[in-house]
């Protein structure tokens, strides 16, 4: 499903000298031993998530398909990157099938926030509230306005049927605001972490919502679960991508950037960024994870990936087959000089660039790619794709001998912030 191409390293692996710590390594998430094990139950949550939940969701979904003219989903972090993503990548960029999502809760930009309230006032709206802890500022602050101005808008108990609330099954605020108004509420698992969620209702919903077929999604999830459920190195491509980004890590580079030829998986490589992000970047350790969607960034950071500070190697995600055809049309008086490419594919231009580039940064600039192949983007696809990177993460942490699942750092800047603020207590 995902082809791994390791033609392009410019590097000889020695995949066999990994295979006994990845061994080690696999047992320990298997086990669930290592350091944060409490946090793995996104591993084998393909085959254990809550099918009835799943069907409630599904039918809350249609619900709100049917009244309302947008869901405002407010979360941050891994309480909105992997919705995001996956409803950009699988509807596109220009969303037109019924039901308008928008993000709100992971800014306190006063213009974004007023913005998205001046847009939804006048519609038809329900809101997804989504907080693992419930207390989370940027998310806390946007549902109150958003909350409120439907509550003005259709009356309190209008507004407690538009309202749906992912969050943790026992604790935190948000728990017991739902329990106190009686919104429709899913769980978000507490052995789940936030990154890793994608699978659960902090996705489901928002997915299903968008029309997403949530059964699809978790498909691809399980059979790249069953796939990658092994130790064995020389055939478990999850794994050896793993092993990869360990060794340019260990081989002096300090950066690896996630590039994709389609605008639709931008947001992927957000998601992408926040997982390895929060993942791996501690104890002073971890590959600074970057994104770009080529061709647009081969006019801004291709500069840089050509010629300058040797620091990165590239995972490229590569799909084959685009889902439309665009030709390129005749024109007589070819001016813009286009003609040797008509009746060509724009799919055929953006892969000659796609093999232009490799040679250019990987030969001529020394460059290291990852290429990550997949014939097409579907939902299917998506979740197959989804699964494969979070426990290719939890691999590469473990290599890195850190815990894949906390992330102490996050909290640095809430404690200033909120003596800033004037928090009790702080
Ligand atoms: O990955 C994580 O754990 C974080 O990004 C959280 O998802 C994010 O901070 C939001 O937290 P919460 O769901 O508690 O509001």
């Amino acid at each position: 499903m995902i082809k791994l191409d390791a033609t392009h390293l410019n590097a000889d692996i020695d995949f066999k000298s990994y295979q006994s710590k990845v061994s080690k390594i696999n047992d320990m998430i298997v086990n669930r031993n290592g350091p944060g094990n409490d946090y793995l139950g996104w591993y084998k949550y393909p085959e254990t998530y809550n099918k009835e939940e799943a069907e409630q969701i599904k039918k809350y979904a249609e619900y709100v398909r049917n009244n309302f003219e947008v869901l405002v989903v407010c979360g941050i972090g891994g309480s909105y990157l992997g919705a995001r993503a996956a409803i950009e990548a699988i509807n596109g960029l220009r969303q037109d099938n019924g039901l308008e999502i928008i993000f709100l809760g992971q800014t306190f930009s006063t213009d974004y926030v007023y913005d998205v309230l001046n847009y939804i006032k006048d519609k038809k709206f329900a809101i997804n509230v989504i907080s693992k802890s419930g207390t989370t500022t940027e998310t806390a602050i946007a549902f109150r306005l958003v909350k409120q101005l439907l509550e003005e808008k259709v009356g309190k108990e209008e507004a407690r049927k538009a309202i749906f609330a992912t969050t943790d099954p026992e604790k935190g605020a948000l728990k017991q605001l739902s329990n106190q108004e009686g919104y429709v509420t899913f769980v978000l698992p507490g052995d789940v972490g936030g990154r890793y969620s994608v699978f659960t209702p902090v996705g489901l919903f928002p997915l299903a919502c968008a029309g997403i077929n949530i059964d699809e999604l978790m498909k691809g999830a399980y059979d790249a679960m069953t796939e990658f459920d092994n130790d064995d190195l020389s055939t478990n491509t999850c794994y050896q991508y793993a092993v990869i980004r360990d060794y340019f890590y260990r081989h002096n580079k300090q950066v690896e950037m996630f590039v994709t030829y389609e605008p639709r998986l931008v947001q992927l490589g957000e998601w992408f960024k926040q997982l390895y992000g929060e993942s791996e970047g501690k104890e002073h350790k971890g590959l600074l994870p970057d994104s770009a969607t080529f061709s647009t960034d081969l006019h801004s950071l291709g500069q840089f990936i050509q010629e300058g500070s040797p620091v990165l190697f590239e995972t490229l995600f590569i799909v084959n087959k685009p889902n439309h055809e665009i030709i390129i049309p005749h024109d007589n008086d070819n001016l813009d000089g286009l003609n040797y490419l008509e009746n060509k594919s724009l799919a055929f231009v953006n892969e000659k660039a796609y093999l232009g580039t490799l040679e250019a940064h990987t030969k001529t600039g020394g460059v290291p790619n990852i290429i990550l192949e997949v014939e097409k983007l579907d939902t299917y696809t998506l979740g197959y794709s989804f699964y494969f990177f979070m426990k290719a993460c939890g691999m590469s942490a473990y290599l890195l001998e850190v815990n894949p699942f906390n992330q102490p750092g996050v909290e640095v800047y809430k404690k200033n912030m909120f003596h800033l603020l004037g928090k009790k207590g702080y």
